[in-house]
């Protein structure tokens, strides 16, 4: 079976990724430098090494021996971005390219790449398409879109998965990999830890929506993954693909805090709050693309992903 190496291993979606794969009998390498991952969290069966897509010498260490790539490190928080575009271009997409060109020594010419609904921006189609104009608002959606098309540039096989709202947890032969982010900016474990002294704050009531709350398209943390290892059997030779992953239905803030309500059995205290700068109203996949080009369907819906969030916490 193949070597594959997982940039981003510790990371909330790297570690599923590197989880199920070796539990599919991949042979994994692990490469993070645990700015935002966590070493516990990579597989005990996974080759770890600790490195920075800025280290090149590095990236050529790992990479012995691997035929592919899941390319998941990156820097990742769309507020910071702001604040610090510098950073996020040049880790994002100055460490690509040193992955990239790693890749190229080796002759390993396949990748998988965590992409992003951020490379749309202000969305103009609902749902969104891979078609659908590509214009983001902010630098970590930028970067994310920079790599898209130095992928393309460089002619290797590849398929750039642009996730929409990644949720839920994975229970591995380990235990539960959890969403562990420092700060947490996400819904779904926001909702989880409000409470009457530090309710959730919803961010806009007043958006053209069914009940003025934004939209988003949640998809299970394992249905993604899943998409990812189908991906690696379906990468063509010199052939870039987009692929959109989401669930292909939206749930607004309201649907998601009344389906927490019904699994944690309490109420979830929540206030009314102005929008979030640089928030879209309504942001949902087409997955036709993903259906057809990968066979792929996703299987876990909105209360499973919040219960099995649940479920990581109390691990
Ligand atoms: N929200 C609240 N209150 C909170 C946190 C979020 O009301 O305390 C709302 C947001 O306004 C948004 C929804 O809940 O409408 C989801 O917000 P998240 O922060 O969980 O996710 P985003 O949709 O902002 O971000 C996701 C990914 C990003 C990616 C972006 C693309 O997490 O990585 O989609 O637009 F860049």
């Amino acid at each position: 079976m193949s070597r594959i190496l997982v940039t981003g291993g510790a990371g909330y979606v790297g570690s599923t990724a590197v989880a199920l794969l070796v539990e599919r009998g991949y042979e994994v390498v692990v490469f993070d430098d645990l700015s935002m991952g966590h070493a516990d969290a990579v597989d005990p069966r996974a080759t770890f090494v600790e490195g920075s897509l800025l280290d090149p010498d590095a990236l050529r260490n790992a990479l012995a021996g691997c035929e592919a790539v899941i390319h998941f490190a990156g820097k990742s928080l769309v507020g910071e971005s702001v604040e610090k575009p510098d950073l996020y271009h040049h880790v994002n997409v100055d460490g690509t390219q040193n992955l990239l060109d790693a890749m190229a020594i080796h002759g390993i010419d396949r990748i998988v790449f965590s992409s992003s609904a951020a490379t749309y921006g202000q969305p103009v189609d609902d749902p969104i398409t891979e078609e659908s104009l590509a214009a983001p608002t902010n630098p970590y959606g930028a970067s994310k879109l920079a790599i898209d098309k130095m992928i393309s540039a460089s002619g290797i096989s590849a398929i750039s998965l642009r996730y929409f709202n990644v949720a839920g947890a994975y229970e591995s032969s380990n235990g539960w990999l959890a969403e562990r982010h420092n700060p947490e900016t996400h819904l779904i474990p926001l909702v989880l830890r409000a409470t009457e002294a530090n309710p959730l704050k919803i961010f806009g009531t007043d958006w053209d929506t069914k009940d003025g709350t934004c939209i988003r398209d949640y998809v299970h943390v394992v249905d993604l993954i899943e998409a990812h290892i189908l991906a690696l059997g379906a990468l063509k030779p010199h052939v870039h693909e987009i692929v959109n992953l989401g669930s292909g239905g939206g749930y607004s803030v309201r649907e998601v805090i009344s389906v927490a309500t019904k699994v944690l059995g309490r109420a979830v205290p929540a206030v009314e709050s102005p929008r979030r700068a640089g928030d879209p109203g309504t942001l949902v996949a087409s997955i036709v693309k993903a259906k057809s080009l990968l066979g792929w369907q996703p299987t876990r819906d909105l209360e499973t992903m919040i219960s099995d969030t649940v479920k990581s916490q109390d691990r």
